[in-house]
């Protein structure tokens, strides 16, 4: 009885320090099995008196029922813990951050182009467009340049036929809204955009390049307005501290017509290698629309006036970033590209 007494509490303690199924398993086979301590204990029964063998099997069934109990409870407790762990190993971290994909930027001419559409928005202008591949009459023509002007010499271009062409600059898109406008003002508008010309590309040249016209038509409109608006063009684009200045110049498509300077950013007028020591830095052509262009494009002379002005993309992207290769804004290296992050 004794010996019964002790293998139960042994085989007890055993159940209850285990710590796995197997384990488990293990002292189940041994303490319950045809071999195990009980069955070398039964094996003294024979020995016994009838009354002692009686209550021997009483309390060795008990005892087995026992071990049975605490191993199956403590299957329970080991299962579930097992449960557990697999749960916890298969849980998945959703919080975890996401792989980073590379984010392109905004292309410097890009970002002037906008620049530009926001400030001349924000004076009441809107934004017009017209095809790059251009008829002759609308890009020369209508730009009082018939067939033999000599001016058509600085703007040679590439050539599908002989009357359809890649504009050489986005003052046809003037004659597009004007024409549309069927003679009645006013039209305040900007026109940016892609233009060609036949160059030899180089760090300054290139044969395809971008502009910004601007077209402003209606009663009573005077260079004063030309002034004001260039005026705040640069110190928008160049800083409060720039001024304007405006020196004669030509274009077939404006009467008078200038050449604008703005105030040197970089020495603040005194003369430095940026503006080659003039203090001054040519940034724009402009001029009134000349009458002739407008009566081509049905206005009254008489009755309407007009400025226009056409920035050159690069040449602003390249004066405020310091870019000094006309070349790395179509190169495609994400060296240069990469530099442009905008702060907005
Ligand atoms: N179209 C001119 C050029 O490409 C620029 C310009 C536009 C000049 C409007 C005056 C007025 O050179």
């Amino acid at each position: 009885m004794d010996e019964l007494l002790k293998i139960k509490e042994e085989a007890l303690l055993k159940i209850h320090d285990c710590s796995s199924l197997k384990e488990l398993n293990d002292l189940r086979v041994f303490y319950l099995g045809k071999k195990g301590p009980m069955q070398s204990a039964m094996k003294s029964m024979k020995d016994m008196s009838k009354e002692q063998r009686a209550s021997f099997g009483q309390v060795s069934n008990k005892v087995k029922q026992e071990i049975t109990q605490a191993i199956e409870e403590k299957r329970k407790v080991l299962e579930e813990a097992e449960m557990l762990k697999k749960i916890q190993n298969e849980k998945i971290d959703i919080s975890l951050p996401g792989s980073q994909l590379p984010l392109g930027t905004i292309h410097p001419l890009t970002m002037i182009r906008e620049e530009l559409e926001d400030l001349f928005i924000g004076m009441g202008y809107s934004i017009a467009e017209g095809p790059e591949v251009e008829s002759d009459h609308f890009n020369f023509e209508l730009m009082n340049l018939p067939k033999d002007h000599p001016a058509r010499d600085m703007q040679d271009t590439f050539y599908i036929d002989e009357n359809t062409l890649l504009r050489t600059h986005t003052s046809p898109v003037q004659a597009h809204v004007m024409l549309a406008a069927n003679g009645r003002g006013p039209i305040k508008v900007i026109c940016p955009g892609k233009t060609y010309r036949r160059d030899d590309d180089d760090a300054t040249h290139s044969h395809q390049f971008s502009q910004c016209e601007g077209l402003v038509i209606d009663k009573n409109i005077t260079m004063a307005d030309l002034k004001g608006t260039l005026e705040l063009f640069a110190k928008k684009m160049f800083g409060e501290k720039r001024e304007i200045r405006l020196r004669p110049s030509y274009f077939p498509f404006t009467e008078p017509s200038v050449e604008v300077d703005i105030s040197c950013y970089n020495c603040n007028g005194k003369g430095c290698s940026m503006c080659k020591n003039t203090g001054w830095i040519e940034i724009l052509g402009a001029g009134m629309v000349n009458p002739k262009v407008l009566e081509m494009c049905g206005f009254d002379s008489q009755v309407y006036q007009g400025f226009a002005f056409g920035i050159g993309l690069e040449r602003v992207a390249m004066l405020k970033y310091g870019i000094d290769n006309i070349r790395d804004f179509y190169s495609g290296d994400l060296r240069f590209l990469n530099q442009f992050v905008r702060k907005d």
